[in-house]
């Protein structure tokens, strides 16, 4: 049984990314997460980055990603068609009619029971599911995510991509961990109570 864990980085007031879906407003003092991350969760390094690391990569949360079809066009826009080769990825999507990518498996029937399936795999590692976003995805995916590792940066954005797009359900997680960093950011772990 694997477990689904939203893995994302999100500003003090709870946006994923500016309103035009971008990154670039996240604070670049903040050098320590993907450090951090690295150690941490190496499987949210991007295939591209990895010559920049000198820690070992090896999947030890993660042995499987997935990510909506805005989240992965901003790979595509870059000429990226498969960021974390070291994943089983999957894209969600009704309008692609396959990916870009032989490797890259396309989600466009019913979302939550084909993820129910993919937690009932035995993945042989104990190794689970990273929901790399965004919100669309997330909202839907809601009812099944298991953890929740948010990365707080030290910014507001005002406005922009939530970080779920669902409707309100008060839903309760237990705080399992909290990681500070000296540039000011949080990595808050959450487990659904
Ligand atoms: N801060 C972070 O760590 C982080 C992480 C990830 C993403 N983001 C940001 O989040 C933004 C994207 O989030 P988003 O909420 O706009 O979009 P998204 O969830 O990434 O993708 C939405 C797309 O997924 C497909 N989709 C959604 N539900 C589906 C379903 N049930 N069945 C089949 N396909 C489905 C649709 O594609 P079709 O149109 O093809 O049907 C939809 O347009 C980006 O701006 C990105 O920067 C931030």
């Amino acid at each position: 049984m694997r477990e689904l864990t939203y893995f994302v980085a999100m500003s003090i007031d709870g946006f994923i990314a500016d309103p035009e879906g971008g990154a670039e407003s996240y604070p670049a003092h903040c050098d320590d997460v993907p450090v951090w991350m690295a150690d941490t969760y190496p499987e949210t390094i991007p295939t591209h980055m990895r010559a920049d690391y000198t820690q070992d990569l090896t999947n030890r949360n993660f042995d499987i990603g997935i990510q909506g079809l805005k989240t992965y066009r901003m790979a595509l826009d870059v000429g990226i068609t498969r960021p974390y080769a070291h994943l089983r990825q999957f894209v969600v999507s009704r309008s692609l009619k396959e990916t870009p990518d032989p490797a890259v498996e396309l989600l466009s029937g019913e979302l939550l029971p084909a993820v129910r399936a993919l937690k009932a795999e035995d993945s042989g590692q104990n190794l689970g599911i990273w929901l790399q976003g965004g919100a669309e995805v997330a909202g839907q995916l809601l009812p099944e995510i298991d953890r929740l590792v948010i990365k707080v940066y030290p910014v507001v954005f005002g406005s922009g991509v939530p970080l779920f797009s669902a409707e309100f359900e008060a839903r309760n997680f237990d705080l399992e961990t909290v990681k500070t960093f000296g540039s000011g950011a949080l990595a808050l772990t959450y487990h659904r109570r």
